[in-house]
Formats: C-alpha cells, sequence, structure tokens
C-alpha cells in the first residue's frame, strides 16, 4: 500500500492526469453538456465541420431505419471501396473498412470476404445499438475511405494511421500518432492493439512508442523504427486542432485526424473525454501543460486579450516542444 502511495506521489509531482482529476477540473469544466452532441455523433461532428469549412472524408450517405437497407446498394453502387461506421460508436467499435470488390462481393482491408447479407446485417447490429454509447440506437454512416499518405507505409500496418491532438481552450498540449497493427485491424485505436506515438509539438517529429503499455522503438508488423519519423505538415495540424475549439465549443478535446494521400489532411472525429495513455506516449504529463495553458489564458484576460488559432500554436510550440521539453525547470 505505502508503496503504491509513493509511487502515486512520483507520478503526480511528474504532472501525470488520473482520471478524475482530468474528470473533474477539465472535462466537467471546460466541455459544457448540451454541446456534446455534437462529437458525441460523428454526423453532427462532420455536418458542422463542413459548416466551418474544415475537411472531412466525404459522407457517402446515412441509414437511420431497418427500412432503409434498402438504400444501401444505391449509396454503394459508385463507390468500390468505403467506410461504414456507427454515428455514436467509439474505440473503432462496429467499423467496417471495405477497400475493393471481389466477385460480387466486399474485400476489407485486411484481405477478409464479406458478403452483402453480411454487410446488411452489420447494419442493422448498429442500428440496434450494439455499438453506441450507452446501448441507444443509432444512425449508420458510409464515408469515403482515406488512403494514407506513403510516408506511413514502412510503420503501419493495413490500415489508416492517426493523429491525436490535445487541445484545451484552443491550445494543443499534447500530440499523439497512432499506428495500426495486425492485432488492431487497420484500425488505429489503442485498445484495439494500435501502438501510440508521442510526436514532438513544435517539429512533428515523432518519439518513442508504447504497444500494449511497452516501450517499443521498432514497429511490430514492419520491423521499421517508429521514432524520428517526420510527419508532413505539421503547422497544418497543429492549426487545424486549434480551431476545433471554435468549431465544437467544447474547452477539452481530443481531436483526431489523418493524412489522406489526395485530400491531405482531414478531422476524423472529436473526442469530449479524451484518454489518458498519449501521456506514457510521451513520457510526460498533462496537468503542467494544462497548468501553463491556464496560467496563459489568465494572464492574457487581465489585459483583454484573446489569441487566434495561429497565435495559440505558436505559444504551445514554443512551451511545449521537445527541446523545451529538456530545460530542468519544464
Ligand atoms: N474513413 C476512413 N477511412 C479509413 N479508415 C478509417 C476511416 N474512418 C475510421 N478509420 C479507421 O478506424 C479508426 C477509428 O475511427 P474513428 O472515426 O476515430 O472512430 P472511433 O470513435 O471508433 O475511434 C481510425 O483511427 C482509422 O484507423
Ligand atoms: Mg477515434
Amino acid at each position: 500500500m505505502l508503496n503504491l502511495i509513493k509511487t502515486w506521489k512520483a507520478l503526480s509531482a511528474q504532472g501525470i492526469m488520473g482520471i478524475n482529476r482530468r474528470n473533474a477540473d477539465y472535462v466537467l469544466k471546460y466541455n459544457k453538456r448540451h454541446l456534446y452532441p455534437v462529437v458525441d455523433d460523428k454526423i453532427l461532428t462532420k455536418e458542422r465541420a463542413i459548416a466551418a469549412g474544415i475537411d472531412v472524408p466525404e459522407l457517402y450517405g446515412i441509414i437511420e431505419t431497418e427500412k432503409e437497407v434498402d438504400k444501401l446498394p444505391g449509396i454503394l453502387a459508385k463507390h468500390k471501396d468505403f467506410v461504414i461506421k456507427p454515428a455514436q460508436g467509439a474505440g473503432g467499435d462496429g467499423i467496417i473498412v471495405i477497400a475493393d470488390r471481389y466477385e460480387g462481393r466486399y474485400k476489407t482491408v485486411s484481405g477478409k470476404i464479406i458478403s452483402h447479407e453480411e454487410i446488411e446485417h452489420h447494419i442493422s447490429s448498429i442500428l440496434s445499438g450494439l455499438y453506441s454509447l450507452g446501448g441507444h440506437r443509432d444512425r449508420v454512416l458510409i464515408e469515403y475511405r482515406v488512403t494514407p499518405d506513403p510516408i506511413f507505409k514502412g510503420i503501419s500496418y493495413e490500415g489508416v494511421p492517426d493523429i491525436r491532438i490535445i487541445v484545451l481552450m484552443g491550445y494543443p498540449v499534447m500530440a499523439m500518432l497512432r499506428l495500426p497493427t495486425r492485432q488492431s485491424s487497420g484500425k488505429a485505436n489503442l485498445h484495439q492493439g494500435a501502438i501510440g506515438v508521442g510526436v514532438d509539438l513544435a517539429t512533428g517529429l515523432t518519439l518513442k512508442g508504447t504497444w500494449l503499455n511497452n516501450k517499443i522503438t521498432k514497429h511490430p508488423d514492419t520491423a521499421q523504427e517508429v521514432e524520428g519519423v517526420q510527419l508532413p505538415d505539421w503547422d497544418g495540424f497543429m492549426k487545424l486542432a486549434a480551431g476545433c475549439y471554435e468549431l465544437s465549443g467544447l474547452g477539452y478535446i481530443g481531436v483526431d485526424m489523418v493524412l489522406d494521400q489526395e485530400k491531405g489532411p482531414l478531422i476524423l472525429e472529436l473526442n469530449a473525454r479524451p484518454g489518458l495513455n498519449i501521456q506514457i506516449a510521451n513520457d510526460a504529463g498533462l496537468t503542467k501543460r494544462t497548468h501553463a495553458v491556464e496560467a496563459r489564458i489568465a494572464e492574457l484576460k487581465k489585459k483583454g486579450i484573446e489569441e487566434t488559432p495561429e497565435e495559440r500554436v505558436r505559444f504551445a510550440q514554443e512551451m511545449f516542444g521537445h527541446t523545451a521539453r529538456q530545460t530542468p525547470s519544464a
């Protein structure tokens, strides 16, 4: 018991944020309840993003009732590849990524062949609430399949890596690259078995990785180094994430983005209760950074100043960049 307390104290000293502090001091404090639906429903997030001029994977169609399952062939007719997902899903559950057609059937990214009936059955399951928060009836969205930028070829396995940035009041505080593995079936969710890799906020250079709670330096399927990879258009990702404060009105969010080979950076989803594992991937605690942002906001408030997304990104890069982190006081 004493040991546990010691460990906890040591972690707190490093500024590691625990679940209770996240909920009380950040989620409850900065996220107004009535704004949750916009981020908890991926169809609403998409509509809001489009209205704000932010790029998202194109919506091919929505299925809202059993009766509308008949619309499926019409929605899919023009598309060889597509993604089916529950509007209110989480953690990658219930998502099917179809990469191709095969003799009247569908082929997933991992090469599994699925019949049209199986797809219909899956859609019914989504509608019945199998994957939705709280088991409520849900809607199905069918969207453009992202093809990852070739930069990720050696460091991910079948599927799309995503970039998560935690944003407090429009200030990016920590970032992580999530890489699909054979185990995660093309999805970049950590609990599905994806790798989390820290990212230096100043430069977009990757740091060390964690996989199933172990530190790693190489991708388990490709054996390539995950550390030291330069993410392209890093400032673009930072600006996109910072702007999601204005888009959603939520003060504490995880912004998930992907880099499409043709369309560039796209927003995949926003999360109002972002996970805490990002701290392990970055070997750094969130609390010191969030406190720095809160101090910044308080200071600016006295002067009656509010910063633009560009200014907020600059502050974050100067304060939380990897080199800044190595100074003794940090
Ligand atoms: N349009 C898409 N194209 C390709 N892969 C996708 C697409 N949408 C989601 N994915 C994969 O599935 C993962 C989870 O998707 P996401 O929309 O974030 O849902 P969840 O809320 O379940 O995390 C992503 O990280 C990505 O790897
Ligand atoms: Mg996600």
